[in-house]
């Protein structure tokens, strides 16, 4: 049976991060992830400005409110930060965008200074449990760019399917580029959560 999460904030556990809902208050933690090249250089989108950051949090803020709700915008905070400052710091995020009943598409991404510590891999698993236990989806897809080894490390370790490329699928910085596209399916998961 489907069930759709139409209730509240959505508030998830990791072994490593917590996901929590954006607020307006993240904005420093927006600036660092969507507008750092380093990072953007891998996602379908061209880095944001401080202004373009603020818009988008405006609308992560806005769509979250929606019902019935198809993006699931969430913020990566890790549970034991290295800093005070870094406390309840949105580090990272992962976007599940919800295409149809049954199915999600998922991106993700840490700030720079805070990749290589467990936190991508935490949530996309975390969301994973969410999406296919609270919302019932049958089929997340990831898409990846071919060069981007860490994206691509993170869904094989988790178990998802490679299916195919997709031609020009994104352009972003002035060109247009393949992306390598990945799937995991319900009843995938769940063995893969047993074992
Ligand atoms: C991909 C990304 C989210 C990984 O974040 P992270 O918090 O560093 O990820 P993790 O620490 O959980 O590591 C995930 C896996 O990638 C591997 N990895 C990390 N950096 C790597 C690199 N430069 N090259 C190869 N593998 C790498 C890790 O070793 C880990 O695999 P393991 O479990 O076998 O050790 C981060 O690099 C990022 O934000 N990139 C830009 C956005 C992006 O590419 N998103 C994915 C497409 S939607």
């Amino acid at each position: 049976m489907t069930t759709r999460h139409d209730e509240g904030p959505v508030a998830l556990s990791g072994r490593v991060v917590r996901l929590r809902e954006f607020t307006l208050d993240d904005l420093d933690g927006v600036r660092g992830i969507v507008g750092d090249d380093r990072v953007t250089h891998f996602l379908s989108f061209n880095t944001r400005t401080d202004e373009q950051a603020h818009e988008l949090l405006r609308m992560i803020v806005e769509r979250a409110r929606e019902r019935p709700r198809s993006e699931y915008y969430l913020a990566i905070t890790p549970l034991e930060p290295e800093t005070p400052a870094d406390r309840d710091k949105a580090v990272g995020f992962t976007r599940l965008h919800r295409t149809n009943e049954y199915s999600g598409r998922l991106v993700y991404a840490v700030a720079y200074d805070h990749q290589g510590r467990g936190y991508a891999g935490d949530a996309v698993r975390t969301v994973l449990d969410f999406a296919f236990t609270t919302l019932g989806l049958h089929r997340v897809t990831a898409a990846v760019g071919p060069d981007n080894r860490a994206g691509m490390a993170l869904v094989k370790n988790l178990g998802f399917t490679r299916e195919g490329v997709l031609r020009d699928h994104v352009h972003t910085n002035g060109a247009w580029r393949d992306s390598v596209l990945f799937s995991m399916l319900a009843p995938e998961w769940r063995t893969a959560r047993e074992t």
